[in-house]
């Protein structure tokens, strides 16, 4: 990340232990009453009001994501959640904020599509390093997502919110008036190949039910069906448990015996639902 990239999202964050406006002054981020968090060597900066209790996603899942997306798997994902923001924000101006955004691979695809200028707020150092670096109006913020948010009220032109936890009423305070909440998750049909033979993680068949009631208090503005199958050669599926919530699940002995299994080559469902909520 420029320091620039900070200086731009600066006015719409707020100091983590008493809520008031901050200001950059040199290399760190202070507020009225002199609450002072130091911005990293790499361009981030944590905004928590204690000491830090949950840690995120760690080095071994951001480098698994990291080289994953980087394969361009995801790209056609990214391309309809960009084109998702786009279609709701003609205008290219204002702040689109992703939570738990990790290494900012899709916020870099709509800051570079929109226009818009981007803050990804996560609770992961070796995410918020990637994020920092990788869209020149892309900031990095730590923070705890169930926590406040270190945002001014309404400071959100648009949050987003893609594989990731979402506090419903934190996204509701810092959207703006008329700000939008896009929203990709993902269907029981996501990677449905690999959850038996590799002992990930199922989408919980009533999730879409409970999100569905999560996300009642919000109006739609469309829905989005991504679907598409990707050929997975059986490093892209380690990257693909490794990066995921099934990484803590399954030991690298027991994964590579059952990749050992698995054909060197194989076809794999990406199937996403992505909402535009007003
Ligand atoms: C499945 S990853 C998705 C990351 C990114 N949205 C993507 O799809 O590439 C979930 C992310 O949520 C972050 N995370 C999980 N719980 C969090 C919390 N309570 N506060 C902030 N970030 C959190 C993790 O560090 C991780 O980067």
């Amino acid at each position: 990340m420029s320091t620039a990239a900070l200086a731009e999202v600066v006015p719409a964050l707020a100091c983590p232990v008493c809520r008031g406006e901050v200001r950059l002054e040199g290399a760190s981020l202070v507020c009225e009453r002199g609450h002072r968090f130091d911005v990293a060597r790499q361009g981030h900066v944590t905004l928590l009001a204690g000491r830090r209790v949950f840690g995120g996603d760690d080095a071994a899942q951001v480098a698994a994501r990291e080289s994953f997306l980087g394969r361009g798997h995801y790209d056609r994902l990214a391309d309809a959640v960009a084109d998702a923001v786009r279609a709701a924000r003609g205008d290219g101006r204002g702040l689109c904020v992703d939570l738990a955004g990790g290494t900012g691979y899709y916020l870099a695809a709509v800051a570079e599509r929109t226009g818009l200028t981007g803050l990804v707020i996560d609770a992961s150092t070796a995410a918020l390093k990637r994020a920092a670096r990788v869209h020149e109006r892309v900031a990095a913020v730590g923070a705890d997502v169930w926590q406040r948010l270190p945002l001014r009220d309404g400071a959100a032109d648009v949050v987003l919110s893609v594989f990731g936890p979402r506090n419903v009423g934190e996204i509701r305070r810092v959207l703006s008036p008329g700000g939008v909440f896009v929203v990709a998750s993902p269907t029981p049909r996501h990677l449905h190949e690999l959850i038996e033979p590799l002992g990930m993680i199922r989408v919980d068949p009533d999730k879409e039910n409970r999100l569905a009631a999560q996300l009642s208090g919000f109006g739609s503005a469309g829905t989005q069906d991504v679907e598409y199958a990707v050929t997975m050669s059986r490093a892209d599926v380690r990257d693909e448990v490794r990066m995921g919530p099934s990484a803590r699940h399954v030991d690298d002995e027991a994964l590579d015996r059952r990749l050992a299994e698995l054909p060197e080559a194989l076809d794999v469902t990406v199937s996403v639902r992505v909402r535009t909520l007003t």
